[in-house]
């Protein structure tokens, strides 16, 4: 087993004062228990925030950092500033109320992305920091997106798994977040990124390709030369753990005291944290409308709400505090009686044997979430009741909903439905709630937190290594000047330019890559030089190369060199005859794509057809793509054209066409030059490999190329034009 380095915002510790004496001692959460096997055996250390400690002095801190090495935790401290803005401001302000759908809630402006970027880096660099060969490395949730992207950037090789523990929302919503591409960006630097169901996956796809540009296949998808696996994995509880303390001596004494407070009234249960995802005030306008509508129920019925308090210092959390007061005090008011309120409030937190006892004496657990990733309430109640009774009604919109399809599932929103569910659920027969109960439990006790840690860890562990990054070494300044220096000298010297992505920058429209007057005049000076030719080897059409170069003294081709012009003045000349009566039948089809996705066009060119679709919709146009691709490779396969599929264009063009061609011509009309070709893409990497022995190839950008020399983008490639300038005139 691979040593686990575990990071989360919070350790799964407290730290207290008690007194003088630090205190610290382990707790209980889901993610806690879960992870206590794999963090121990593995001889592994989890990294997180301890809390604030920004009251204890220098030997208390000490002491905290003793006791969190022998727990095996690394402490990541932050100043109360970076707790204001990363984990109230932005985590718990701005992503918290979005992921879960709830707009209103975000401020409307938001100064606290740097700091939230500035914390993911010390969580980042406190993981590279304790890191060793072969670790594996697990991130945790919304409070850290940007950390698997980060530590990729320092230890390109490491194994990381990225889960998030709260609902990724469609694309729709996610869309809106000014940083969403960095956010992306930031989760994409793991090797497996997990979800609590498949819908969260899926949403997360979509808003891959909308904003990101790249498609999941099923649950990989290609990332920078990487391959990341994206899946559904359904966190599950200590089932065991629950269902032996709801047996234990004490906790049915604690049962037996509620029921006997309730004074033979019905139970309903509620415990949440006191969020506003929660769903507690149309939960408790539908307990109103309950006893409203049915009098018999009045004095019959008690709702025990736990309501723990959360992130209080977040101003959306004390409006919303205030909100659930009132509305407690106001149903109280009109349904309470001199020895009965119908609901019991609880403004605290409960350890985990005094949720046990109220799970047990419950009739019904209310889980009506507007949004909730997983609600590991619902199983915790579930797992406790192995008496298989109580009934679950359960929020459609919890993540849990997808496993619990026993429960009686109701839309959080519509209070009458969810009054409704309340009175099915108390009117049902004690057969039915235990067919029911029994199933869920079994299901529960299957899937539980061992099982989910466990297939998160494996699936972890046989994804491929993080291939090393190819040798993409940009020429060194002096290489880079002894090629200058070659090229400057050459007696006679022919320069081979692609366009888009050499000379120029990609833009959105490709109409819109006009050269501007520095690009002109740089041309300019080059072909002027002596015993010089500059050739321009370009996949667009020859009118367009025309228009804009083409009183420029340069040999023009065009159509990935099909076309060529020797000079200003001279006239194209077709290098090679070339079917083109297959167009008739592969026409009628780009059409009718075209009209099938809006704002995709054909383009028609001599010998080639292409449907370009950058402007449409991402995910409907990648979609046709594919299947435009797939109906051209098998309705033609005997046609003498090859379909290319490219960024956001599929092409058919004969065979037998390509840039090659170019540098045919350009050897033809020069043989004795020293052939010199400059270029960024897969086409012109034909180029490349038709360039007579002697000559020099230098590649533009990333990209895997068979060039023996390297320039990062189009600035530099304008730098050493300059300099055969400078020193060739
Ligand atoms: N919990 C607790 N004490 C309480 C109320 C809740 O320890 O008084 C625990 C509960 O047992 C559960 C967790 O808090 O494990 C809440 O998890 P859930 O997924 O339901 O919601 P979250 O708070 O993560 O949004
Ligand atoms: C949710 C989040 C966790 C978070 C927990 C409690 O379950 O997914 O990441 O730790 O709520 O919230 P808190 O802000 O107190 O850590």
């Amino acid at each position: 087993m691979s040593r686990l380095l575990l990071v989360s915002n919070r350790l799964p510790v407290t730290v207290k004062l008690d007194g003088e004496k630090v205190a610290v001692t382990p707790s209980t959460g889901g993610l806690a228990t879960g992870l206590k096997g794999p963090h121990q055996q593995s001889g592994g250390l989890w990294i997180g925030w301890p809390g604030e400690v920004s009251r204890f002095t220098e030997s208390q801190r000490r002491d905290v950092d003793a006791q969190l090495a022998n727990l095996r935790c690394a402490p990541v401290y932050l100043t109360a500033q970076e707790v204001n803005r990363y984990y109230e401001g932005f985590s718990n302000r701005v992503l918290w109320p979005l992921f879960h759908y709830l707009l209103d809630r975000i401020p409307l402006h938001s100064r606290d992305w740097e700091t939230y970027r500035q914390v993911n880096e010390k969580f980042a660099d406190a993981v590279v920091q304790r890191y060793e060969k072969g670790d594996v490395i697990w991130v945790h949730d919304y409070q850290l997106l940007l950390v698997p992207g980060m530590i990729r950037q320092k230890l390109p090789e490491a194994r990381i798994g990225f889960f998030l523990h709260i609902p990724f929302p469609s694309s729709e919503i996610f869309r809106i977040l000014p940083w969403r591409q960095e956010l992306l960006e930031g989760v994409m630097g793991a090797d497996l990124v997990g979800f609590h169901t498949l819908t969260y996956a899926r949403h997360f796809g979509t808003s891959l390709l909308r904003i990101l540009g790249v498609q999941i296949a099923v649950d990989r998808v290609k990332y920078r030369g990487r391959d990341i696996r994206v899946g559904a994995f359904p966190m599950g509880i200590d089932a065991k753990a629950f269902a032996s303390c709801g047996e234990l001596d004490e906790v049915k004494e604690q049962v037996a005291r509620i029921r006997q407070q309730a004074a033979g009234a019905k139970i309903l249960l509620g415990v949440d944290r006191l969020d506003y995802t929660k769903g507690i005030p149309r939960r408790l306008l539908a307990v109103e409308r309950v006893l409203e509508r049915n009098p018999s129920l009045r004095g019959k019925l008690r709702l025990i709400q736990v309501a723990v308090p959360s992130r209080t210092r977040v101003d959306q959390y004390e409006q919303f505090r205030q909100q659930v007061d009132e509305l407690v005090g106001r149903i109280n008011g009109a349904f309470g009686t001199i020895d009965s309120t119908p609901i019991h409030y609880l403004y605290q937190s409960f350890n985990q044997k005094e949720l046990c006892a109220m799970y047990r004496a419950a009739d019904v657990l209310l889980v009506t979430a507007l949004r909730d990733g997983m609600n590991l309430v619902a199983k915790e109640f579930v797992a406790t009741r192995t008496d298989d009774d109580g009934v679950l009604v359960l929020s459609e919109f919890a993540g849990a909903a997808d496993e619990l399809g026993e429960a009686v599932l109701v839309n959080p929103y519509d209070v009458d439905t969810i009054a409704r569910a309340i009175v099915q659920a108390l009117e049902m027969p004690e057969e039915e709630r235990k067919v029911r109960m029994h199933a869920l439990r079994q299901r529960v006790n299957d899937f539980d937190v061992h099982h989910w840690a466990k297939t998160f860890i494996e699936t972890l562990e046989q994804t491929k290594i993080a291939p090393k990054p190819r040798a993409l070494r940009i020429s060194s300044e002096d290489e880079l000047s002894e090629v200058v220096s070659v090229i400057a000298e050459a007696p006679k010297l022919a320069l081979l330019l692609d366009y888009d992505g050499t000379l120029v920058s990609f833009v959105g429209l490709p109409e819109l890559a006009a050269p501007g007057e520095a690009l002109r005049s740089l041309l300019t000076r080059l072909s002027g030089l002596p015993n010089t030719q500059v050739h321009l080897v370009s996949g667009r059409k020859r009118e367009q190369l025309d228009r804009w170069l083409g009183d420029l003294p340069l040999g023009l081709h065009a159509e990935h060199g099909l076309w060529s012009k020797d000079g200003r003045g001279q006239d194209w000349r077709l290098v090679r005859e070339v079917p083109r009566d297959w167009k008739e039948k592969v026409r009628p089809i780009l059409n009718q794509f075209a009209t099938l996705v809006p704002g995709s066009l054909v383009e028609e060119k001599t010998a080639s057809l292409a449907w370009h679709y950058r402007m449409a919709e991402a995910e409907y146009s990648a979609h046709q793509a594919n299947e435009l691709y797939l109906h051209l490779t098998e309705v033609f396969a005997n046609l003498p054209v090859e379909v290319m599929s490219g960024d956001k264009v599929v092409e058919v063009r004969p065979h037998g066409i390509s840039k090659a061609l170019s540098a045919q011509r350009v050897h033809e009309m020069a043989p004795d030059a020293l052939l010199v070709a400059l270029g960024d893409d897969r086409t012109d990497e034909d180029m490349f490999a038709a360039l007579p022995q002697g000559s020099i190839a230098i590649h533009v950008g990333p990209k895997p190329s068979m060039a023996r020399f390297r320039v990062a983008d189009v600035a530099s490639v304008h730098r050493i034009l300059e300099e055969i300038i400078r020193r060739r005139g």
